[in-house]
């Protein structure tokens, strides 16, 4: 079995956090034992472009479990856990194409790599794979019964090729479903880019003016989360109504060339490039922490920042402090890739069992209707997502009401009024 990762001695240590992260995932399992039994993907070749991390390893083991035969490789070239990459390639058999910290030249070659048993079904985080399939071996793409994607950013590109005539193959958007962005988007960034700033730099949040760049689902939760470590939250948003909402939901909202004069740290959020720019750097204070929570290292005018740099330094492990020629010194976190996998370990397994469960449904999806699917983007549908929900609640021991028949009347109905 070829594979390419950075050292295979990690591997029990990889497992013993694999099945850690299991124990949280009791949606995942469930599906485990039906796939176990049902064996939906038997014989299908799929191929996923993904963190490598716990979490997604659990998700391997269902689609292995389900038939599939699959291959991984890392969707960021900073998220990868190379003790759970080797746990899959020694323990699960895996062929896994992932090293932390390797530079963009081998990120595309394991996405070659991945690419090359010519899957029939793709997973995606990013977009990256789909989009590296329509351009380097657009003759495969007939073979291809469809893909699904994780993310916001991956789901916008995947819309731009739709929209440009470009995509040739069904999409799923995971990240559509209300059971994965509600929860992973809101929740697990909230939680885990608080993580990552918190390991990389060990600074009290509390008291601290902490700018949200970006109030979607994943803005959202950081700043809840900051708030609710005694951060002094500011929003900064582009789009009316969001900003809107987060000044209604208390938070100070103004542009970010203001908020940016009094930042003790900066937090974006947006799927958007250099949202932090050198109108930005200009007006920060000393000391003033970067970070960015958003798929691509671009939303952090990074050339930029390095053109006003003297010279750069490593006080830790995971920030870099530019030291600029009047004598300020602004730090950016994990080299402006997103905080959370690159500083810490991505979303927290509980929420990443519904994402995932998600992705394991669209996945069995695909294998019965993909061929009948058009070349769009679709979303997850609504039955699948609510079954994750009620999953979840069940493994959750959490019960919930039903409708009498009287109220289903009710609702279908437009007769009754005042
Ligand atoms: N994306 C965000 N957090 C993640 C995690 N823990 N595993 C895989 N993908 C992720």
């Amino acid at each position: 079995m070829e594979f390419d990762i950075s050292n295979p001695a990690l591997a029990a240590d990889g497992l013993k956090r694999i099945d850690w992260a299991w124990r949280e995932m009791p949606v995942l399992q469930l599906l485990f034992k039906r796939f176990e039994r049902e064996r939906p993907l038997a014989g299908l070749r799929i191929s996923g472009c993904l963190h490598i991390t716990t979490e997604t390893a659990n998700l391997a083991r269902v689609l292995q479990a389900g038939g599939a035969t699959l291959r991984l490789c890392a969707s960021n070239p900073l998220s990868t856990q190379d003790d759970v990459a080797a746990a899959l390639v020694e323990h699960f058999h895996i062929p896994v194409y992932a090293r932390r910290g390797e530079d963009d030249s081998t990120y595309y070659q394991h996405i070659h790599a991945c690419l090359a048993q010519r899957p029939q079904i793709t997973l995606d985080d990013g977009a990256d794979l789909v989009s590296e399939l329509h351009k380097q071996a657009p003759d495969w793409l007939r073979e291809v019964l469809g893909g699904t994607e994780e993310t916001t950013t991956g789901v916008i590109r995947l819309r731009a090729m739709a929209k440009d005539g470009a995509l040739k193959i069904p999409l799923v958007a995971v990240n559509d479903a209300d059971t994965k962005h509600l929860f992973d988007n809101r929740y697990g960034t909230g939680q885990s880019a608080l993580d990552g700033v918190i390991r990389a730099t060990n600074i009290l949040l509390a008291g601290k003016h902490f700018t949200v760049v970006g109030y979607g689902w994943c803005g959202r939760g950081i700043a809840l989360r900051a708030r609710g470590m005694g951060a002094l939250v500011t929003v900064t948003e582009v789009n009316p109504t969001r900003a809107l909402e987060a000044a209604m939901d208390g938070y100070t909202v103004m542009p970010l060339t203001e908020a940016a004069k009094t930042a003790d740290f900066i937090v974006t959020a947006t799927g958007d490039k250099h949202v932090v720019d050198s109108a930005h750097f200009a007006v920060m204070q000393d000391g003033c922490i970067l970070a960015n929570a958003g798929h691509f290292n671009v939303e952090i005018n990074l050339p930029a920042l390095d053109a006003l740099a003297s010279h750069i330094t490593k006080p830790r492990q995971s920030v870099q402090s530019y030291h600029l020629a009047d004598g300020r010194v602004l730090r950016v976190l994990a080299e402006g890739r997103l905080v959370n996998l690159a500083a810490a370990e991505g979303h927290p397994s509980a929420v990443m069992d519904m994402s995932f469960a998600n992705q394991v449904l669209a996945v069995e999806y695909l294998a019965r209707q993909g061929q009948k699917l058009t070349a769009e983007v679709h979303r997850v549908p609504a039955e699948l997502d609510q079954q994750v929900a009620r999953l979840k609640l069940q493994a959750m021991h959490i019960k919930i009401d039903t409708l009498t028949t009287d109220q289903q009347r009710y609702l279908n109905s437009w007769q009754e009024g005042t």
